[in-house]
């Protein structure tokens, strides 16, 4: 869980997004690996990154609180859910007193997050703050819970998440790199928690071989 203290929005109207995410948000628990506190979670080291490489904070608070909207919902689809969070952002933008402008950005900042959707090169620098800030929320003590909350909504047993979860962010080191230099300094400490976390539950013998059938030699050397 996030601290009170945590989830202050840093623009002014950040504040009006957040109370309307919640609206959004309420009572749905379809999704528990991108509910409410994923999106603020995601806001945090967002924010973190886009000052540190002179992002729009403007463009990129709104981004970071609304990238997964659609998510929880019922009938959300995870190779759609970029374009769908983008359309219902719009919605709630607009109602926040967004300029047209500021919500193309912000709305096209949320459109490129999804990883089916990397083309190199066209990306803004919203766009890779938002991409490296929800890839990091995949490790640490919050990326496990939402790995086993993802588990058991799919009903597997904890070795199975283990599995599946290390080989996510053995593809990640692979190919899906984070863009910044700040973003992969905070990733380092939740990557090590993570696999820590897999080695216990997979066991020693088991984690090291699909380590190296992933192509690393050492958990040391996975970064993101
Ligand atoms: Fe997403
Ligand atoms: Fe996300």
């Amino acid at each position: 869980m996030i601290a009170l203290g945590e989830i202050n929005p840093i623009t002014e109207r950040g504040w009006l997004v957040l109370s309307e995410l919640e609206k959004f948000m309420k009572n749905d628990e379809n999704d528990p690996a991108h509910d409410l506190n994923h999106h603020l979670r995601v806001r945090k080291t967002g924010i973190e990154i886009g000052k540190s490489v002179g992002a729009d904070l403007e463009v990129l608070e709104p981004a970071l609180l609304l990238h997964d909207v659609i998510r929880p919902k019922e009938e959300a689809k995870e190779k759609t859910h970029a374009q769908e969070s983008a359309k219902e952002a719009e919605r709630i933008l607009k109602k926040c007193g967004y300029r047209n402008e500021e919500i193309k950005r912000i709305c096209n900042t949320i459109r490129n997050h999804s990883r089916t959707d990397l083309s190199e090169g066209k990306k803004d620098v919203e766009s890779k703050v938002l991409y490296d800030a929800d890839k990091i929320d995949g490790v640490g003590a919050d990326g496990i819970r939402r790995v086993i909350s993802l588990g058991k909504t799919r009903g597997w047993n904890a070795k199975k998440s283990a599995a599946w979860y290390l080989g996510r962010i053995l593809d990640v080191a692979k190919n899906e790199r984070l863009y910044f230099a700040s973003s992969k300094a905070i990733a380092r400490e939740g990557i090590t928690i993570s696999l820590n976390w897999c080695e216990r539950v997979l066991g020693k013998e088991k984690f090291a071989k699909q380590l190296n059938e992933g192509g690393f030699h050492s958990a040391g050397e996975v970064e993101f």
